[in-house]
């Protein structure tokens, strides 16, 4: 399992702090959530808590507190228990937490609100996200307030609360070369399964065999799970922007839009390809891949440092209005005039992309605090995802059009000079496209 350095983590730990102002860092661990009966979701450490710490059990808190030129770091995790580890798996144990994951000082998680209370006593400000765990909140509340009314003379009321999420966030969306590394190994296991998938795809399959054999590539190349759940959508279900259900047998002449890819290190690729299963588009099919494709690659041009996702999106939402009007799926009217009436959102629904990370939808502002829009800066990734869909019931489209979904994503990294696509080793090409899923 991939691990984050500890001296990376101390040194994001560092900035987030210059951030905060100096005000110490209080973070947990994400809950373990019972699925039913006795069986638990899949644990997935919060990325926060991993990026800041890469402390992946549950049940742990991180105190990080300035000190001289730099911080302490403590961390509160479970304890070693040898009757527990025969069923869950090992535990680092507070000496682990020391010796391997670079904690100044480490206690038993159950002593945190001793160990807590005593160092905070004089305290003046906290950054802690407040409003996820209302419980865990009132008993910060009650902890601060018990201390207000027993020592008055002070003059001291309680910590000030300020929330670390925008720093953190804002930290997260500009990624240093290990986070690239990680990302482009996603995408390296994520574009395999994809051309694994195009090869493979047949009439008569079911779409969740499809799947299968994507997610055995993924998971055979070391990802511990996908970045979120896979869409192998055939046909008319391509125009289901979210679907999941992957439960439809392909039949021959439909386009397969598969969505889908691997997380690795905590980082996920977001890939999405149409293909047409065994065999050549029909023209309507290629017409329509062709608008989006063209849609896509000049979306693609047009990443770079000071450019903005705004401009970058209305670019998309201009070129997809270009192609409706080609395809006859727009009538009358000029370009300007569909632009203004957002015409292109019948077919074109969702937005050009998001930023890309250790959350798929990763965090990060699109906007400044003034609204003005932030503008691309190296080391930020975001996806390019055009789409057109036409619903099979669509009485308004050519009928050789209906049913019809093509989407094409590709991760693009912002470089000093431009950009650079993580996700280039699966095909969008028409040709190449029919050479690799002709089998
Ligand atoms: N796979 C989710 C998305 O493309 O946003
Ligand atoms: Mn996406
Ligand atoms: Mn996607």
């Amino acid at each position: 399992m991939k691990r984050n350095p500890p001296d990376i983590c101390r040194a994001r730990r560092q900035a987030v702090l210059k951030d905060l102002r100096g005000i110490p860092l209080l973070l947990r661990s994400a809950p373990e959530v019972l699925r039913n009966g006795d069986v638990h979701y899949t644990y997935r450490q919060d990325s926060n808590f991993h990026y800041l710490c890469g402390f992946d059990e549950p049940e742990a808190i991180l105190l990080a507190v300035p000190e001289g030129r730099g911080h302490r770091t403590i961390l509160f995790v479970r304890p070693r228990d040898k009757a527990r580890e025969v069923w869950d798996g090992k535990r680092a144990g507070p000496a682990g937490a020391k010796r391997t994951y670079g904690a100044d000082e480490a206690h038993e998680v159950a002593d945190f609100w001793k160990v807590f209370g005593e160092l905070t006593r004089d305290w003046e400000a906290l950054a802690w996200s407040l409003a996820v765990d209302p419980a865990f909140d009132a008993r910060l509340m009650a902890l601060f307030g018990a201390r207000l009314t027993n020592r008055p003379r002070k003059n001291q009321g309680i910590p000030a609360i300020v929330d670390p999420r925008p720093v953190i966030w804002a930290r997260r969306q500009i990624k240093g070369p290990e986070e690239v590394e990680l990302l482009q190994e996603a995408a390296r296991i994520s574009c395999e399964g994809h051309r694994v998938a195009m090869a493979l795809a047949e009439p008569g399959m079911y779409e969740y065999e499809v799947q299968a054999e994507l997610e055995a590539v993924f998971r055979r190349n070391g990802a511990p799970r996908v970045g979120y759940d896979s869409i192998v959508a055939s046909g008319p279900n391509a125009c289901t922007l979210h679907y999941v259900e992957n439960s439809r047998r392909i039949r021959s002449g439909d386009l397969l839009l598969i969505d889908a890819a691997a997380e690795y290190g905590h980082y996920s690729a977001d890939i999405t390809r149409t293909f047409p299963v065994r065999g050549r588009f029909s023209p309507a099919q290629r017409a329509v891949y062709e608008a989006v494709l063209r849609c896509q690659k000049k979306c693609v041009e047009a990443i770079k440092p000071g450019n903005t996702v705004q401009k970058i999106t209305e670019l998309s939402q201009r070129e997809i209005t270009k192609g409706l009007l080609q395809l006859g799926l727009l009538k009358k009217g000029t370009l300007a005039a569909h632009m203004k009436k957002r015409s292109f959102a019948k077919y074109y629904m969702h937005g050009l992309g998001h930023w890309l990370g250790m959350d798929v939808h990763d965090c990060g502002p699109y906007q400044n605090p003034d609204a003005s829009w932030i503008g691309l800066k190296p080391g930020m990734v975001m996806t390019v995802e055009p789409g057109i869909y036409i619903p099979a019931d669509d009485r308004a489209a050519p009928p050789e059009l209906r049913g019809i979904g093509v989407r094409i994503e590709d991760d693009v990294l912002v470089t000093r000079s431009g950009h650079r696509v993580l996700t280039a080793d699966v095909p969008k090409e028409v040709a190449d496209v029919e050479a690799l899923t002709a089998g």
